[in-house]
């Protein structure tokens, strides 16, 4: 089954609360555990940067952040789990995004925009204290979705234009450099408008502006006070409450099963009192949270569990990243000077990047070469495609290792190594097959080197 794939930025800045963990960190977990989703997940630290300039609270929120994702179940083995500074093609690749977007196109930002919005309110020039990063985020963005090919993105609805920066950076991209057959994945977004809003202490939507907020991780004791300080009306025990307009029933609703929620809105009509509610409502909570608190403390008091899951994390993210980014550096001309000049063509049609301007890998396997020896006591080799088709046949050598030097040199010259060779290789397949095939393994030995 060919799988979409979904990828997450997470900012590693703030202390998460149960809005955040109710309206996001929740529901987006549940989806990368359905069968037909590849998920990537990922610490945008290098955004982080852009708000924050203390090094101590940049680190401090990645473990904070790392573990409140781990110990609200994201499977590092299912999922790909990572730290956007771990994968250096990243940065890589926003500089060749860099040199493609428009820079009207980032003026139209609204981050930026609202930056020189407020200077022009206070009267002092557009750009004071606007930093090159914020102006560049949505290219760092870009390059985060583009390098793995992305195809959904899971936002909240103030990151929409940021997803559709990326789709216009990645045409322009393609446009440019790979018209025939696009490299980098047009991305899009999705925005669950399903999700629970949480109120917060006052009735207001919960977020960290507001100050009305419950951490999602506070000890059992101080989330109990938190959710006892959550706002209500003055009915007294005994007269029905109403559930409409009521945060405390809201935030209930989100945590409860239909079943709970019928019988809590029995509760309020039947006039449960204000303080026994919220004592349910704690309970409710605490019962779902408990045991990600237990596991939270662990990882928190082990930095370096967290830090050899981002590592392995890192280098899944990196087997995919780097083919990627290498055919984009390719695509732009920067590469091994032993390559022949103006052959653009051969890297577009390798069968193994195609896979990536889909999305997700190839479904075939690459071609390969199979050595052996005949009754006749020679060596031979031979190369075929994932359907098992025979490209090319060697001649029989007495010697494998000159075998291996055939091999070897097809390898890593491609299709120029045909004519040189042409002796002791006859061609089986037709000769574009044969020519992609070794196009395609040459990309590899290349991203080796
Ligand atoms: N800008 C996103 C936010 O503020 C975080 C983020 C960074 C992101 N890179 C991303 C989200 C790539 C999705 C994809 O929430």
């Amino acid at each position: 089954m060919k799988k979409t794939r979904y990828l997450t930025g997470i900012t590693t800045t703030g202390t998460p609360h149960l809005g955040n963990y109710a309206g996001s960190i929740r529901p987006s977990l549940a989806a990368s555990r359905r069968a037909e989703v590849e998920s990537f997940y990922f610490l945008a630290d290098y955004h982080g940067l852009i708000k924050c300039d203390d090094p101590a609270r940049i680190q401090d929120s990645t473990l904070k952040i790392a573990a409140t994702w781990l110990a609200a179940g994201l499977d590092p083995e299912r999922v790909v789990f990572y730290r956007q500074s771990d994968v250096p093609e990243i940065p890589e690749l926003t500089w060749f995004l860099t040199c493609v977007a428009g820079k009207g196109l980032l003026n139209r930002a609204h981050a930026y925009k609202a930056a020189v919005d407020k200077n022009a309110e206070s009267g002092v020039d557009a750009d004071d204290g606007v930093t090159a990063g914020l102006f560049m985020y949505p290219v760092l963005m870009a390059a985060d979705i583009l390098a793995f090919s992305a195809q959904k993105v899971p936002v909240g609805k103030d990151q929409i234009q940021h997803i559709e920066m990326a789709r216009d950076i990645a045409a322009s991209f393609n446009h440019l450099y790979c018209a025939q057959q696009p490299l980098l994945v047009q991305p899009e977004f999705e925005v669950d408008e399903q999700v629970a809003l949480l109120p917060g202490l006052d009735g207001r939507k919960m977020s960290k502006s507001y100050g009305n907020t419950i951490p999602l991780f506070a000890p059992r004791e101080e989330m109990r006070k938190k959710i006892m300080s959550i706002q209500t009306d003055s009915k007294a025990p005994g007269e029905a409450k109403d559930t409409e307009g009521s945060a405390l029933f809201q935030i209930y609703r989100a945590f409860a099963s239909p079943a709970q929620t019928a019988a809590f809105a029995a509760d309020f009509a039947a006039g449960i009192a204000w303080g026994a509610a919220k004592e349910k409502l704690f309970e409710l909570i605490d019962a779902e949270i408990a045991p990600m608190r237990v596991r939270y403390a662990e990882l928190i008091a082990n930095p370096q569990e967290v830090e050899a899951i981002l590592q392995k994390g890192a280098a899944k993210a990196r087997a995919v990243a780097q083919p990627l980014v290498q055919a984009a550096k390719w695509a732009v001309g920067i590469r091994s000077l032993n390559y022949p000049v103006g052959q653009n063509a051969m890297f577009v049609t390798l069968p193994a990047l195609q896979g990536y301007a889909t999305g997700g890998q190839s479904q075939s396997a690459p071609p390969r070469f199979k050595q052996y020896r005949e009754a006749d006591g020679l060596f031979y080799f031979k190369l075929s495609n994932a359907g098992g088709e025979v490209l090319l046949q060697s001649t029989g050598f007495a010697n494998p290792k000159d075998a291996a030097g055939v091999i070897a040199a097809l390898k890593t010259q491609g299709a120029a190594a045909l004519a040189a060779k042409a002796a002791q290789i006859a061609a089986q397949g037709d000769a574009t097959a044969v020519q992609a095939a070794l196009a395609e393994l040459q990309a590899a030995e290349m991203a080796k080197n």
